[in-house]
């Protein structure tokens, strides 16, 4: 049995003995990444390198990425969907393209170097073209030339061979499938509707910068983007057909059966969802950006995820506060890898304790509310509103509750409702009900300048406690969490925004240098410094007023910045602060 430790150092070592520099993951939580909630893939941190930047660890890099996906909510229950997984990702920094790309993919998963598995059970999908994009001829002959009968090379349309977010770098991509079921009946050829072929890794061949949608335009250089989800290989490796038997879900699996006293293999959906929503929330919950349940934002799917493990639970027969123990065993089996969640882990606890105390108040009598309002088999846009405002049920638990009882439910009249009571500005409601997308428009990166000068601002006026604790920039606004322990006063904000403003009038250039991280600390640059690569790391200097590790991009100096403005101070969780500020 291959454990999952074993899997991901095999990895890494394997990509670092072909040229690649390993790079520790990055948060969850995304830095500077407009409207973003969390980090969905690997290449995600990486995208200003992807369109061109210099990666102080150089053009060949490779990582173990932990990631939460919620587009797949609704197949999670199913043998291979997860919020949350790790992905085993390697890149090419406009270094190798195609070619060199599959062969090393193809060379991990068969030879005796990588993971043996057998060449038969595996298949393969190539982009077929389109209008605007020509059939993936290169990788096909490619894969033909390892010697995978045609059969076996699926051509497929836009939807399944092209990859990218919703803007930013993007290309055709090939991927990699795996016969899960019986190795005796492997079928003669591909078919991506059978379950048992199951994706195990994507390469991303990204040479297009997405603007708009429809519109594309070449990227400076040539990048390849993988991505392989742990839980996924180590279950094929290990003779698997369900990722809940490995060892990252196992356990998890094992406990709620002692929770419920009942069985696994009769109530897969139930235990697949607790055990999978569980570990989501305890690794954002752990995650240093200290997340907590709320009604918008990553908050807000932090919520729904304990919330709907929790109704789950319910079904199965898990009648007391438990959440936390799923949690303490999460931490246990990740510890070693993610220390943070173990650092944490007094407010991971904490918080699932006062989530599920609070849900567990209200839940019946909502579930019996939702009964009332559906005598007429539709639930309005206002009942919606009630049972999320005063029994707290999470708009998609609603929906999925109202569809496993065949009712419709009125979504459209539910957002003006939830926009009419909460007050809430475009954005954040925006926010609530789409995805993310990275926007490296101007606006933001002089926004991202801004933040630093913000923070030697606030050190300069409340002194050096004061540490950045996350951000979030969209083109509109700059959104910066700090540690501090109360809130400012009138005086402190104006003498922030006054410093800053002065600081801009100096009309300084912003200087970037690449240095050992070990320089970098010894010269007093702020950092996050779980943000560090490998040994070389990139300083913005601004004068002899900021220095920050940071990926970038910035602007040439900061003169362009016009005028700063701080629009709100806030509370954002324990001992942190929130500032929301523009640039007029
Ligand atoms: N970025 C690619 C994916 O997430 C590899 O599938």
């Amino acid at each position: 049995m291959l454990t999952a430790n074993e899997l991901r150092q095999k990895y890494l070592e394997f990509f670092k003995s072909k040229g690649h520099s390993i790079i520790p993951s990055a948060s969850l939580i995304p830095e500077n990444d407009p409207s973003s909630l969390f980090t969905t893939a690997g290449m995600q941190p990486l995208v200003p390198f992807l369109m061109g930047e210099k990666h102080p660890a150089g053009n060949r890099i490779v990582d173990v990425q932990k990631c939460i996906r919620t587009s797949d909510i609704d197949e999670v229950g199913d043998a291979t969907h997860h919020t949350f997984f790790e992905m085993l990702g390697n890149w090419s920094l406009g270094d190798y393209f195609k070619e060199d790309s599959i062969k090393m993919s193809w060379e991990f998963l068969t030879s005796a170097k990588g993971l043996r598995l057998d060449a038969n059970r595996i298949a393969v999908s190539v982009f077929k073209g389109n209008d605007n994009s020509p059939f993936d001829e290169e990788a096909y002959n490619v894969w033909v030339n390892l010697g995978i009968p045609k059969e076996k090379i699926a051509k497929l349309p836009k939807e399944n061979n092209w990859w990218g977010m919703e803007t930013g770098p993007c290309g055709p991509d090939t991927e990699i499938f795996y016969w899960a079921g019986n190795p005796s009946q492997v079928p003669e050829s591909f078919n991506d509707d059978n379950e048992l072929w199951v994706e195990i890794w994507n390469n991303v061949f990204m040479q297009y910068n997405k603007i708009a949608a429809g519109e594309y335009e070449p990227l400076k250089q040539r990048n390849v983007d993988t991505g392989m989800g742990i839980e996924r290989i180590l279950s094929a490796v290990n003779g698997f057909d369900d990722n809940y038997e490995t060892e990252l879900f196992k356990p998890l699996i094992n406990l709620i059966e002692e929770l419920s006293g009942q069985e696994y293999s009769k109530n897969q959906k139930s235990f697949r969802i607790i055990a999978d929503h569980l570990k989501a929330a305890t690794m954002i919950l752990g995650d240093e950006k200290g997340i907590m349940p709320a009604n918008v934002g990553a908050g807000y799917v932090l919520r729904r995820l304990i919330r709907r493990a929790v109704r789950y639970a319910k079904l199965i027969g898990i009648n007391q506060i438990f959440t936390f123990k799923i949690a303490e065993l999460v931490i246990v089996m990740y510890q070693d890898i993610y220390p943070e969640i173990k650092k944490n882990k007094e407010f991971v606890i904490n918080q699932l304790i006062l989530e599920e105390e609070k849900f567990n108040k209200t839940i019946e009598q909502g579930l019996k509310e939702l009964e009332k309002m559906s005598a007429k088999k539709k639930i309005s846009g206002q009942d919606a509103f009630v049972l999320f405002s005063t029994y707290g049920f999470p708009l998609e638990m609603t929906k999925e509750i109202a569809k496993e009882k065949g009712y419709e439910i009125d979504e459209e009249e539910f957002k003006i409702e939830f926009t009419k009571h909460q007050d809430l500005s475009r954005t954040a409601s925006a926010g609530m009900f789409k995805g993310g997308l990275a926007d490296n428009s101007e606006q933001t990166t002089k926004l991202h300048t801004a933040a630093h000068l913000m923070l030697a601002a606030l050190r300069q006026v409340l002194g050096p406690d004061v540490y950045q604790k996350g951000s979030n920039i969209t083109a509109d606004r700059l959104r910066f969490d700090f540690s501090y322990g109360q809130k400012m006063t009138p005086e402190q904000l104006k003498k922030v925004e006054d410093i800053v403003n002065e600081q801009i009038s100096k009309k300084i250039p912003v200087i970037s240098q690449e240095i050992d991280f070990e320089e970098a600390k010894k010269q007093g640059a702020m950092g996050v410094f779980e943000h560090k690569y490998g040994d070389k790391v990139k300083v913005y200097t601004i004068g002899d007023f900021s220095k920050e590790i940071c990926g970038g991009p910035h602007v040439d100096n900061i003169e362009v910045l016009g005028h700063f403005k701080i629009q709100k101070e806030e509370s954002s969780s324990a001992g942190v602060r929130r500032i929301k500020a523009i640039l007029e």
